[in-house]
């Protein structure tokens, strides 16, 4: 079944000019891109999408590192989006990603990870809104 999902391209991808080989990477692994977003994000943003770590010690620093620069928003359509993009983006820590997952090819810390995507389906609701607030399911 085709699902929708959310991939965020940090800033730390934005400045360092990663934007282009992670976007070539997501189209070849057959995702198709239905709205992008270049978005800067108030504190108030920030913190509504990392809400669920509130009160954990990344917190602050996480917050202000979203907001370094901005942020682009892709949309994707794909038969089993979330799983699959979950999947090509590698684990948290680029040192534990796998080889050839975006994290492991790009991410520099745990916290300068290049991209985000949606775990689930509630998740993809949620965070969706920030970037694209006319989005409907
Ligand atoms: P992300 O997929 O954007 O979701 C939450 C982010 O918090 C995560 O990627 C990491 O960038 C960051 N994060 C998670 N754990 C830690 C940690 N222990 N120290 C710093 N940042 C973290």
């Amino acid at each position: 079944m085709i699902e929708q999902t959310l991939l965020l391209i940090k800033p730390d991808a934005f400045k360092r000019r990663l934007v282009g080989k992670i976007i070539t990477q997501i189209e070849q692994e057959g995702f198709n891109i239905a709205e992008i977003s270049l978005k800067s994000l108030t504190q108030e943003e920030a913190e509504a999408l990392y809400e669920v770590h509130r009160g954990k010690d990344f917190f602050e620093p996480l917050v202000s590192f979203i907001r370094e620069a901005p942020v682009i928003a892709l949309l994707l359509e794909r038969k089993g989006a979330i799983g699959h993009l979950r999947k090509i983006i590698g684990k948290t820590n680029p040192d534990e990603a796998a080889p050839q997952t975006i994290r492991a090819l790009y991410g520099t810390s745990i916290r300068r990870n290049v991209v985000h995507a949606a775990e689930s389906r509630e998740a993809f609701e949620k965070e969706v809104r920030i970037f694209f607030p006319d989005f409907k399911p």
